[in-house]
């Protein structure tokens, strides 16, 4: 029997959770693949960080054979539940309770229930002996779990990708989070994680709430493993996912939220940006000193020092002259090159600024309590925000993008960068006057802040309740920022649908980023958009790139970027992400960004950028630097067809498209830990150099097979850590894994138009067995709907033939020119012709 110990720490309490009556379960009705009860409260309300309220609904369905939803929400349907607009839940084609992988069992008194499996009634989730909480401003659930479970997800988060179980607090609230501290809240908010278990695999928990909240991972004092939610409010609704395997459970979690967007090939080119750079001819003189060092840059970025006075949808007339800077981007484009820009969601307020006019006319902005506009501090000044709930906004937003971005006569752009929407506010107080004029303070601050409460609501809407603190609720989760509307928009604010950013301010990033890929589509129908945000929310991978935002040029923030990745591609279905290369802030060192270059090359995103007050640091400055940069992209980009199939999966199927080593390996516990090494694609495992000016990597090698990638001489892994020593600064160690074929592209090219044209090799690495398999997805690199024009190939090797078969509907002059099975001292090669229009057999012997 286990006991309820200690509330939640964040408050000063007069009562504790333990006082707290909890629920009963009544009318309880199941039929086939569903269950319904009504709980109520079970004596006494506790309000300890608000109202309990008394009634509230169960809702369990077995949704497919391998998910489970269980919802718990307000009787009255008041409590906010996330629109269906911005996060469109997943159809329930409904199964039968005894088809499920996953059972649902339910404790009536004290209400508390269990999810197990229902082959080994294995419990994965448990609230047994705890008791709910369901407040006005405060929801509480606990399950235990075993004793240091292996727990990964829960972001945005710069810890480590195993996630610490002792005295643990992840605070999920989107925030502006300069040098991405550690065990802090970062600029998205992502609370499902996925719990694997040695021998009876994995499984996922996703919560999809928007609230601020604070999860714990700790042990009660008798040493009972916990993991708790502590939430600002919204309803539970859980989707509980069977896996069992780790890739199972990113499919399945994909499914709930939406597959990823599918990547244009040249996203996975190499970038360049930097905040700071003085002008339009600097920018160009970027791209000559790239083709002059002879290392190939694909997209060149411009941060917000394009505009003018810092405004979205302008230029500055004296940098950045719009002649100046078509001729720019014309030359980018003839060259095949691309060019990405920035746009931030604050918008300057000033009546001769057109963008905002419109804006106004459009009702496209978020209004203070009193009805005004809600001003705050931005980029360009005195700013306000859009309110993406507005019925006009999209549009305002569209036409504003068309105007600007129009290829006849303004900028040609290739993709849209959006910035600083946790949303960041540099007003750092609620005394903060943008304008500096104090006859203009309608933004609240006068106003006591208890008055500044939710109109009363209609029954049913689902929009919050009303009467809550919406500025300082009693429970405090721990926001680095420090209060819910510190460098942000003041959690007051009601939004043109009547809900409030109290509920929907993790929302912000993500409807930014639908706006802009909608904006995109209407712009050019026919290719996809490219989208790379700051702020993120569940689904964000369906809409946009991810990068981590403001790291810092060190070995840690380094290291830490490896963990981050895997935990956006496969726990949060995110795939395109990757950190800043060589670091943001501070200044970047030649050795560490040598290893950067080498290591951002094996992200799924590679970009490398740094603030105005860095340094700058483009790749061809150091000459170290620039012979690992050349290095690591002649690699990527003869695998791009590689990492571009992997995407392919990742948007057709969920999988990920970088993978934590257990996702190979789950029976392995020596991986579960792992976070200094990861799969490029599934066939490709990177072990960076990662101590601090080091030369030397110790790494895990399971036990299997594997090729070195740059020597493609066997290696035989033992399940157990290897030492490489003397690691060049312009070297990574890279192997491939048994049993897979990888079809690289023969040679490498200036640009991933020129690659596109170059013939294949395929590489034969075969497993223990001999035998090996792969795969090779191809299509025009950019159409948003390529129909049946796309070719998804696959390789068996069976020790003897190599046969290719699949599906052949994107016509290509391109050839398999070589087969090379790898296994002896020197690979046996064989070359030939070989059409990828069609299928064929290659036999070596
Ligand atoms: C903050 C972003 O994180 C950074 O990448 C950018 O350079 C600056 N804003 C300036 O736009």
């Amino acid at each position: 029997m286990r006991f309820l110990f200690l509330a939640a720490a964040s408050a000063v309490l007069s009562a504790s959770i333990d006082d707290c009556p909890g629920y009963t379960a009544s009318n309880v009705v199941e039929s086939d693949g569903k269950l319904t009860a009504d709980l109520s409260l079970a004596g006494t309300a506790c309000n300890i960080y608000g109202t309990d309220l008394s009634d509230l609904k169960l809702l369990v369905e077995y949704q497919t054979g391998s998910r489970l939803h269980v919802k718990i929400y307000d009787a009255g349907l008041q409590v906010y539940q996330i629109q269906e607009s911005v996060l469109p839940r997943p159809p329930n084609p409904g199964v039968l309770a005894s088809d499920s992988a996953i059972k649902f069992q339910l404790t009536e008194e004290p209400f508390s229930f269990s999810i197990s499996r229902t082959e080994s009634d294995e419990v994965l989730f448990d609230t047994n002996g705890t008791k709910l909480v369901f407040e006005s401003q405060y929801v509480y659930l606990r399950t235990w779990l075993p004793s240091d479970p292996n727990l990964y997800g829960l972001g945005e988060h710069s810890d480590s990708f195993r996630l610490s179980t002792d005295n643990y607090k992840r605070t999920i609230w989107n925030a502006e989070s300069p040098g991405i501290p550690r065990n802090k809240n970062l600029y998205g908010s992502h609370p499902n994680y996925l719990e694997h278990r040695s021998g009876s695999g994995s499984h996922g928990v996703a919560l999809l709430n928007a609230n601020g909240m604070d999860v714990n991972i700790n042990k009660t004092d008798s040493g009972d493993q916990y993991l708790e939610y502590n939430i600002l409010g919204g309803v539970l609704d859980f989707y509980f996912l069977a896996g069992p395997s780790p890739t199972n459970v990113s499919k399945q979690y994909a499914e709930v939220i939406g597959l990823p967007a599918m990547m244009s090939y040249w996203t996975f080119g190499f970038q360049q940006c930097k905040y700071g750079w003085p002008d339009i001819q600097y920018e160009t003189d970027v791209v000559a000193n790239y083709s002059a060092a002879n290392i190939p840059l694909e997209v060149l970025w411009a941060d917000i020092d394009y505009m003018d006075k810092r405004r979205d949808f302008t230029l500055d007339p004296e940098k950045y002259p719009l002649d100046k800077v078509r001729e720019l981007v014309d030359d980018l484009h003839q060259h095949g090159q691309k060019y990405v820009m920035m746009l931030d969601p604050g918008v300057q307020k000033s009546d001769s600024y057109a963008p905002y006019s419109r804006g106004v006319e459009a009702g496209a902005f978020i209004k203070a309590v009193d009805g005004s506009l809600y001003r705050g501090e931005q980029w360009a000044g005195e700013v306000v925000w859009p309110d993406w709930f507005a019925p006009k906004t999209q549009d305002w937003w569209t036409d504003e993008i068309l105007r600007f971005f129009d290829p006849e006569t303004g900028v040609d752009i290739d993709g849209a960068w959006n910035d600083m929407n946790e949303v960041s506010n540099f007003c750092a107080s609620v005394d903060c006057d943008p304008s500096g004029d104090a006859t203009k303070r309608s933004i609240g601050a006068d106003v006591p802040q208890k008055a500044l409460r939710t109109p009363r609501r209609s029954e049913g809407d689902m929009k919050g309740l009303p009467d809550r603190d919406l500025f300082n609720p009693d429970y405090r989760i721990d926001n680095h920022q420090g209060d819910l509307s510190i460098r942000t928009l003041y959690t007051n604010n009601t939004n043109a649908d009547g809900t409030v950013q109290y509920d929907t301010h993790n929302l912000h990033g993500l409807m930014m980023i639908t706006a802009t890929r909608n904006s995109l589509i209407t712009r050019r129908p026919n290719s996809r958009p490219f989208v790379l945000t700051r702020s993120t929310f569940i689904s964000a991978g369906t809409k946009a790139a991810h990068w981590f935002g403001d790291n810092t040029s060190r070995w840690d923030d380094y290291r830490i970027a490896i963990s981050q990745m895997l935990a956006f591609a496969a726990v949060h279905a995110m795939p395109m992400v990757g950190s800043d290369v060589c670091g943001f802030n501070g200044q970047a060192q030649e050795q560490m960004c040598a290893r950067w270059a080498l290591l951002g090359a094996f992200q799924p995103f590679y970009r490398n950028h740094a603030d105005i007050s860095a340094p700058n640091q483009e790749f061809y400055l150091w000459d170290l630097v620039a012979q690992a940069a050349r290095k690591a992209i002649d690699a990527r980009y003869r695998l791009l067809d590689y990492i571009y199939t992997a995407m392919y999966r990742a948007a057709s199927t969920g999988a990920p498209i970088v993978n934590p080593l257990f996702f190979i390996y789950p029976d392995d516990v020596g991986t579960f830990g792992v976070d200094l090494q990861w799969f490029y694609g599934d066939a490709l495992l990177v072990s960076p150099v990662t101590d601090d000016d080091g030369t030397s990597v110790t790494f895990y090698l399971p036990d299997d097979v594997f090729y070195d990638f740059w020597t493609l001489q066997p290696v035989r892994g033992e399940g157990a850590k290897v030492t490489l020593d003397d690691v060049a600064f312009t070297d990574i160690p890279v192997h491939i894994r048994g049993g897979t074929v990888l079809p690289l592209r023969s040679q490498s090219g200036n640009t991933t138009d020129l690659v596109r044209q170059n013939d294949f090799t395929l590489i034969v690495a075969p497993g223990t067995d001999g035998r090996a398999s792969g795969s090779l997805y191809l299509d025009d690199g950019d159409s948003l709907d390529v129909g049946d024009r796309y070719s998804d190939i696959s390789f068996t090797y069976d020790g003897e033939t190599l046969r290719v078969e699949g599906i052949f509907g994107y016509e290509t002059d391109v050839v398999v020119e070589s087969v090379k099975i790898l296994g002896g001292e020197e690979p046996i090669t064989k070359d030939g012709r070989w059409s990828l229009n069609g299928a064929f057999e290659v036999t070596v012997t």
